[in-house]
């Protein structure tokens, strides 16, 4: 199954934008190893709703340029309505066409591969529009360490269960596509990328309840995390989810871990 872009909503969009911080503090960090230089040109290859590349622009400088990307046309929106430091278009990974060769110093790829249908396609579009020197960066799960995150420990023995064994589509998240860290890393090098660094990270989002932190998965899914079951499954699915987080809350509110991947690569 390809990652679905149907579902998103005004509301989810405007949900991901005021309670993505977990994205907006891992991006910044991903960003600060790319060593961006006054004057740089960036893209942002699935920028959601444009905080990180507002972010981005504001460190470039007059001569600096940055635009953003991505297909849900909500996200572009709201990314527009907060001014002109960066330029927002909707558009996909796998086809940068609207871009020239070698037009960017730095694409930047927060929190999105995992989402990404064709990586090849999407890496080969990235060398194409990346000068020679130009580094790419870039942040996804890594699904063989699903298992240690939290979400799995809720999710799992939840989906072996009835009503929901049997009935369950995980190829509906983007990371039910397996792409271990194993074979990124070797999709970064048959795209002809020299891959320069590679951290596998640990990281935790703090959320008020079971509520609000179904709220922020559906937020961040643009409204894929309940299609892992059909229709009829899905309301049972959300309130199940949510006792599940519930009962995990404890002085810091329900915390949820889960394990990243950033590397950064170089067009030679
Ligand atoms: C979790 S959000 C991350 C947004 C942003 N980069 C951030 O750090 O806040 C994942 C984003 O990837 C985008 N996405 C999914 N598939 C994509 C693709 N094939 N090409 C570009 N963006 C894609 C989604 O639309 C969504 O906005």
């Amino acid at each position: 199954m390809t990652t679905s872009f149907t579902h998103d909503s005004r509301h989810l969009a405007e949900s991901y934008e005021r309670g993505s911080d977990l994205q907006f503090e891992g991006g910044k960090r991903l960003v600060e190893r790319l060593g961006l230089e006054e004057g740089a040109r960036v893209l942002d290859v699935g920028c959601g709703t444009g905080r990180l590349t507002r972010w981005i622009g504001e460190r470039l400088g007059p001569r600096g340029s940055v635009v953003g990307i991505d297909p849900l046309e909500e996200r572009i929106r709201i990314a527009r309505a907060h001014g002109d430091a960066a330029r927002f278009e909707v558009g996909q990974a796998e086809a940068l066409g609207a871009f020239d060769d070698a037009s960017f110093d730095v694409v930047c790829v927060s929190s999105v591969l995992h989402w990404v249908s064709d990586k090849a396609k999407a890496l080969a579009e990235i060398r194409r529009v990346l000068r020679p020197g130009g580094r790419l960066g870039a942040t996804t799960i890594p699904p063989e360490l699903s298992a240690a995150g939290t979400v799995s420990l809720v999710l799992r023995p939840l989906l072996r269960r009835p009503p929901y064994a049997g009935r369950v589509d995980l190829s509906a998240l983007g990371s039910g596509r397996r792409c271990t860290t194993t074979d990124l890393v070797s999709l970064v090098l048959e795209s002809r990328l020299e891959l320069v660094e590679l951290h596998i990270t640990q990281h935790a989002s703090h959320h008020e309840s079971g509520e609000a932190f179904l709220d922020f998965a559906e937020a961040s899914s643009f409204g894929n995390l309940l299609r892992i079951v059909p229709d009829d499954l899905r309301a049972s699915l959300r309130a199940d989810l949510v006792s599940g987080f519930d009962a995990l809350k404890g002085p810091d509110g329900v915390v949820v871990r889960g394990w990243g991947i950033l590397f950064v690569a170089t067009r030679t």
